[in-house]
């Protein structure tokens, strides 16, 4: 992917900025934690510290590299403190692009979520020039489901995605329908 990733986003409560190293404790907070990581694509390896700390580095070191992993930290400005990761990449059912957001549970239900999705959302289509993205969620995923319909997605159905045992709802948005809700 040759979008570039932002220096730093900023929203009220958080920064959204790429990650550092000093991420490593808060993201294993999320990565060691089996209902915060239950519906999510991660493999038993990367849930260990030293797997977190690889999938980190990669992240990192490929912030400079032409195909970029697209994911970001998100910062609350009031203590520094890492609460979670949001970013996307190829769309696994389409030529575009599909997002991911990822708030640690001791933050869950503050509004942290919706506050970074739709600021990463509005740089996606106002300054990348995306015009549509997609996102996945599995059908119990209540919190995911609630974030994606607050952002203004559309519910497209259910969808097989071959990596996943279980089928996932796809969820859409357009680049005009964004522009509605701000
Ligand atoms: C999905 C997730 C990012 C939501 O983060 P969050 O910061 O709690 O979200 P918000 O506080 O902005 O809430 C957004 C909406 O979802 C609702 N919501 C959040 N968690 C919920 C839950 N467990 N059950 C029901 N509704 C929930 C909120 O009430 C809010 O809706 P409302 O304003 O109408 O009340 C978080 O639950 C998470 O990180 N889950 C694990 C990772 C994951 O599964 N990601 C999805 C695939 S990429």
């Amino acid at each position: 992917m040759s979008l570039k990733v932002p220096e730093g986003l900023e929203t009220e409560r958080t920064l959204i900025r790429p990650f550092k190293g000093d991420d490593l404790d808060g993201f294993y907070t999320f990565m060691s934690d089996g209902e915060a990581t239950k519906y999510l694509l991660f493999t038993a390896d990367q849930k260990t510290f030293e797997g977190t700390k690889e999938l980190l580095d990669k992240t990192i070191a490929n912030y400079d590299n032409e195909e970029q992993i697209y994911a970001l930290a998100v910062e609350r400005k009031a203590d520094g403190n890492f609460i979670g990761s949001i970013g996307f990449g190829p769309d696994w059912k389409g030529s575009g692009y599909q997002m991911f957001w990822m708030i640690l549970p001791e933050y869950w239900k503050k509004g942290y979520g919706i506050e970074v999705t739709k600021k990463l959302l509005e740089y996606a289509f106002s300054i990348l020039g995306l015009e549509l993205m997609t996102a996945y969620s599995h059908p119990d995923n209540i919190a995911s489901e609630k974030l994606a319909l607050k952002l203004g997605m559309v519910d497209n159905g259910i969808v097989d995605i071959e990596f996943f045992d279980e089928p996932h709802v796809q969820f859409v948005i357009r680049k005009d329908d964004l522009n509605q809700l701000l």
